[in-house]
Formats: structure tokens, C-alpha cells, sequence
């Protein structure tokens, strides 16, 4: 059996021992062998010929967040490459962060445990924050654990992003140039489409992106800025039916209820008390939360059915046309939509076991 590590993929040394925060951390050359990787690992699976390369490595899944696919896509690509996965039992709410742990704390315990730390938690900026508690154990461990941001919040969702990108490739060539890209949906609060909008920018794909969403749920201008600001072009709409007949690739994004209460507690703070809700007392938020569950509850109403990608909408849609999600698709796209052709999102699931498997055997230093 061939090798799985291919001498043209030094590249991916720059990827040992480190922490997986954001997007921004990759390359073209380190992303050209990743998904090299990967593809060598799509054909491993396939042949049922995986290597053992995380024997003896355990990975720690600390998901403070529902998960399927993230989460059994790492305990999967740990397995198949003989590597064990330790978690909580029954998930994080079974773990000392109910009795009022820091995350500092639970991070620094689980990396006495494990090589790895997956973790997807609901707020932004946590895997940072994960990253110096790895980092300040590290200095008395002599031991680095890489931290793999699996989703923080409405922040970034960088493995998503990777296998989104191999997922386009995989479907249309390694060069994607000429393609135009839809973004659609909840594009303020998906954190995979604020990772993917700017990895395209940083993968230098001569892509088009179309951001459709309504206005309450549009991209973030911060994102909107990064990607013209790598020349990217980049438009925005409300109209799917007047935008799907230009794309080649309709990403869809669920809304994203578990968001709103917390928008809804910001904007009412600004407004009640001018400050934001963070340095509000604990009585004074108590005040607004009912306000802010309902309000939230009527957005999301609002907002839930907006887009509806059904056979009607794809028949206006080109042929090769490939439609994505990152799942759960909840209400968006009917089942019905599954047998189209046109329907990959089940192919970018199973893309991102092999990105995972590649991922990981690269930031454990695995490859020989
Ligand atoms: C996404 C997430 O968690 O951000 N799911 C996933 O990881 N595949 C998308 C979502 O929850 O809507």
C-alpha cells in the first residue's frame, strides 16, 4: 500500500502542533496539500486500507453545543486512523461546567488527558480563549495539545469551511475560477459562511460570491470587507429567485434560532441602558429577558421561511448547479430535493471525514 504522506506535502508541517482557530491561519499551498491528503484518504476509506496514523493518540470532543455531523465526523476520522476519542459522558452538561467550572479550567484539565482538544462552544472568541489556557499549560507540561475550533458561536467554523472548499473543488476542479458563489440565509449568525466567504478570499479563488439574505440576517460588513479587500468580488440581495439562475453553487444556511435571544438581549441593552448587555447586572438582565424572548421568538418566525429551495425554485436553476448545506437543513430544503442531481450536501458530509482524517493526522505530526 502506498504511503498516505506524499513528499509534496511539507507544507503541511506548518500545520504541527497548532491550534485550528480560524481560516485565516491557511494558505493556497497548505490548503492544495491538505485536500491532496484528503483525497489520498477518500481512497484509503474506500479500499478499506486506512493507516493507524493516530495509534497511541487519544482526541478529546468537548462539544458545549449540539452537534452530529462535527462531532461523529472527528470521533470517525480519529477511528479510522487508530487513533481513541475521549469525551464526557452524556456531553458537556454531564462535566463540572455545570457546577460553575471556567473554561480555562475544563480546557487545562481535558489537556492533561488528551493530544487534541476539539471544541465547539456558543460563544465567539472561545477557541482563542481555549488556546491560551492549552498554551499556559504548556509551559509547565512541556507537552503542546492543539486546540480545534469546531465552531464558536457566531465567530468561525474553519473545519467546515475546509471541507465546503473541497467539496466545490471536488465537484468543479482544483480551479475554481469563473464561479459564482450564493450565500443564503441566516448570513449574520452562520459561522460557516463567515469562515467560507473568507477562505475562498485567502485560497485566491477568482470566484464571484452573492450574499442573499434579508436584511435583518445579512452578512456582517466585516466579512463583506475581507473579501473585496482580496479583490473578491462580492454582491448582496434579497431576491433568490432573481440571483439562482446565475450561480453554480447555492450554499444554503439554516436560520439560526439559538442566535436571536442573545441579539435581541444586545439591541435591547443598547437601548434600555446604553451599554452592552455584558456589563449589565444580573437583575437588570433578568428585567430583559422576557422582552427579548419574545421579540426573538417573533424574528425567527419571520425569518424562518424567507427561502425555500424546493423543485420549483431549482427548476430555474442551472443544470450543473450544485446545491450545499452544511446541515441541519431544518426547513430550507425539502426532502424531495435529495434525489436532484443537484442535491451534494450528503457528498460534503462524507468530505468531511476525509478532511478531518487529513486534518488531524497534520496537526499531530503524524505524517511520515
Ligand atoms: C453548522 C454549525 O454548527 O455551525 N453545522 C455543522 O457543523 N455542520 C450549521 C448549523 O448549525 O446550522
Amino acid at each position: 500500500m502506498a504511503a498516505v504522506y506524499s513528499a509534496a506535502d511539507t507544507h503541511l508541517k506548518q500545520l504541527a502542533y497548532q491550534h485550528i482557530l480560524t481560516v485565516e491561519q491557511f494558505t493556497p499551498e497548505v490548503l492544495e496539500s491538505l485536500f491532496g491528503l484528503a483525497q489520498r484518504m477518500d481512497r484509503q476509506v474506500e479500499t478499506g486500507h486506512t493507516e493507524p496514523l493516530l495509534a497511541n493518540r487519544v482526541i478529546a470532543n468537548a462539544f458545549y453545543e449540539p452537534s452530529t455531523r462535527t462531532d461523529l465526523s472527528f470521533q470517525s476520522a480519529t477511528q479510522r486512523l487508530g487513533g481513541r476519542v475521549i469525551s464526557t459522558a452524556g456531553g458537556v452538561q454531564y462535566s463540572s461546567v455545570t457546577k460553575g467550572e471556567s473554561l480555562h479550567d475544563t480546557i487545562k484539565t481535558i489537556d492533561c488527558y488528551a493530544d487534541a482538544i476539539v471544541l465547539r462552544h456558543p460563544t465567539r472568541g472561545s477557541a482563542r480563549e481555549a488556546a491560551e489556557a492549552a498554551d499556559a499549560l504548556r509551559m509547565s507540561l512541556h507537552r503542546p495539545t492543539p486546540i480545534i475550533n469546531a465552531g464558536d458561536g457566531t465567530g468561525e467554523h474553519p473545519t467546515q469551511a475546509l471541507l465546503d472548499l473541497y467539496t466545490i473543488k471536488d465537484r468543479f476542479g482544483a480551479n475554481i475560477d469563473g464561479l459564482t458563489i450564493g450565500f443564503l440565509g441566516d448570513l449574520r449568525n452562520g459561522r460557516t459562511v463567515h469562515s467560507l466567504i473568507k477562505l475562498l478570499a485567502i485560497d485566491h479563488c477568482h470566484v464571484k460570491v452573492v450574499c442573499i439574505a434579508p436584511e435583518s440576517l445579512s452578512m456582517p460588513s466585516e466579512y463583506v470587507e475581507f473579501a473585496r479587500s482580496r479583490e473578491m468580488p462580492v454582491e448582496e440581495t434579497q431576491d433568490l429567485q432573481e440571483a439562482i439562475g446565475g450561480l453554480d453553487v447555492l450554499y444554503v444556511t439554516r436560520v439560526q434560532r439559538e442566535r436571536f435571544v442573545a441579539q435581541e438581549m444586545d439591541d435591547l441593552s443598547a437601548k434600555v441602558y446604553g451599554m452592552p448587555v455584558d456589563a449589565l447586572d444580573a437583575q437588570r438582565k433578568d428585567a430583559l429577558r422576557p422582552l427579548a424572548e419574545q421579540n426573538a421568538a417573533q424574528e425567527y418566525l419571520a425569518a424562518r421561511d424567507t427561502y425555500v429551495v424546493d423543485p420549483m425554485m431549482l427548476s430555474q436553476a442551472r443544470k450543473n448547479m450544485i446545491l450545499l448545506h452544511p446541515l441541519p437543513r431544518v426547513n430550507a430544503i425539502p426532502e424531495e430535493v435529495d434525489t436532484d442531481d443537484r442535491a451534494y450536501y450528503f457528498r460534503q458530509v462524507q468530505n468531511g471525514l476525509y478532511i478531518r482524517m487529513a486534518l488531524l493526522a497534520s496537526v499531530l505530526d503524524c505524517l511520515r
